[in-house]
């Protein structure tokens, strides 16, 4: 039997409510990157480890909420932060002292946090940010890499995908306040930004591209970006929304000794729920703060609805209380993104190319000469198709889920023995394939 026919087999539940939400929902979803063909199973809870679908099958999960859910799904002390604070209800709308519980770790782990913004994504985190950035120099060019992911904002919807010159979207305006950059190229990235000195505001970068492919920066190449932000009175962001607390408890960014001027967070500070941080040096954020500003002079930044809600602020403070609490989390999934890496390096051969860094790991069908990964651009040359039909395979025969074609992220509540699993499956796929 093919996967296909494997897999509507055994989701036969989730293929009816799919067609329903299908008549409801644009593509059938709320984001685009969760659709796969021929449908994407329906979720009914989760736990631990583990997505459960309605037709009660169970997978091992490596999407972990967008690479959110450090600790597994559900944890039980995130759980009883949550429902102690259900009890005493859920949304404010006002200033409240969870905020503030959660800044103080934030801004006892994060140097450049002395002044933080709440909001409810990391989308907003980032278009805050260049907002920001362009208040503070007056000018109006914002840089980001070639394959740079930073949300759905118009700001920064650009160069997200191969070929990175084509636009993303129709409805974009200003397209060329954008530029692009290429990911470890500093000469080139240097080249480029230095025809734009005058009007750049700023360079938005994340520490290890993560939609654009699961690949850590060199310190050479964010250390030459920051000088070169630096001298040229333009703002250095560092977008942390992956990677802050993934690898450590705190950025990536004091690591390599960096310096960065805005940093954003988002995922895993908010313990599950929805959430965006925008922090800074005080003499940036202050461009923000409304007092005695004229209209001209302030950035208007930050708020929604929903920002600082009490419910995102108990998980993630729960959740950052639990990871400072227990330093051997960092050190056992680090350890475990180590094993697949090189487990999965073993099996694959030259094949394939696994890039990623501690927990977070990516597999990439080598094609078209390409013999290391170092930007978008390499990994736009490799095999999409056959990683899509890698990750289905797994989905439908071994009970392991990666969103298709996305990078892996391993939490606390995943075990050698999960990694080992998951080792097999791609060894039976790749013998499959020979
Ligand atoms: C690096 C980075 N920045 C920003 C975002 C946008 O965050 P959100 O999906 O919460 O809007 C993402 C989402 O995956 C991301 O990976």
């Amino acid at each position: 039997m093919s996967e296909i026919s494997q897999y509507k087999k055994k989701t036969m539940k989730s293929a009816k409510l799919f067609a329903r939400s299908s008549k409801l929902h644009v593509n059938g979803v709320s984001h685009n990157i969760r659709f796969y063909e021929p449908y994407p199973f329906v979720v009914k809870k989760s736990k631990g480890k583990n997505l459960i679908d309605v037709d009660d099958n169970k997978y091992t999960d490596y999407w972990m909420g967008h690479w959110s859910l450090i600790l597994g799904h559900g944890p039980k002390k995130v759980k009883e932060a949550l429902k102690k604070q259900i009890e005493k209800s859920w949304m404010y709308g006002t200033v409240n002292e969870q905020t503030i519980k959660l800044s103080e770790i934030i801004s006892k782990a994060v140097p450049v946090a002395e002044k933080i913004r709440y909001v409810t994504s990391g989308t907003e985190a980032t278009m805050y940010s260049v907002r920001l950035a362009r208040s503070v120099t007056g000018r109006k060019i914002i840089a980001k890499i070639d394959g740079g992911w930073h949300g759905y904002t118009s700001d920064l919807l650009k160069s997200v995908n191969w070929p990175f010159s084509e636009s993303e979207s129709s409805g974009v305006v200003n397209e060329e306040k954008i530029i692009s950059i290429p990911y470890n190229d500093l000469e080139s990235s240097l080249k480029i930004l230095q025809k734009v000195s005058k009007d750049l505001a700023g360079v938005i970068i994340e520490p290890v591209l993560g939609g654009g492919g699961c690949i850590p920066a060199t310190k050479e190449y964010l250390k030459g970006i920051q000088e070169f932000t630096h001298k040229n009175k333009s703002l250095f962001i560092l977008d942390e929304i992956v990677t802050g607390f993934r690898f450590r408890f705190g950025c990536l960014y004091p690591t390599m000794k960096l310096d960065p001027d805005i940093v954003t967070l988002g995922k895993i500070v908010g313990g599950g729920m929805a959430i965006g941080v925008m922090c800074g040096k005080k003499e940036i954020m202050q461009y923000a703060d409304t007092k005695g500003k004229k209209k001209s002079e302030r950035s208007y930044v930050g708020g929604g609805t929903f920002s600082a809600n009490p419910s995102s602020m108990v998980a993630g403070h729960a959740t950052l209380s639990a990871l400072k609490s227990n330093k051997t989390i960092y050190s056992k999934i680090n350890c475990l993104g180590d094993f697949a890496r090189r487990e999965l390096g073993k099996i694959f051969g030259d094949k394939v190319i696994i890039t990623g860094k501690g927990s977070l790991f990516m597999t990439h069908f080598a094609k078209n000469g390409i013999t290391e990964i170092t930007n978008s651009t390499h990994v736009a040359k490799c095999d999409s198709s056959m990683l899509q039909k890698y990750h289905f395979k797994m989905i439908s025969q071994d009970g392991i889920f990666f969103l298709p074609g996305k990078l892996g992220a391993i939490s606390n509540a995943h075990s050698e023995v999960d990694i080992k699993k998951m080792v097999l499956a791609s060894e039976n796929f790749i013998n499959s394939k020979r």
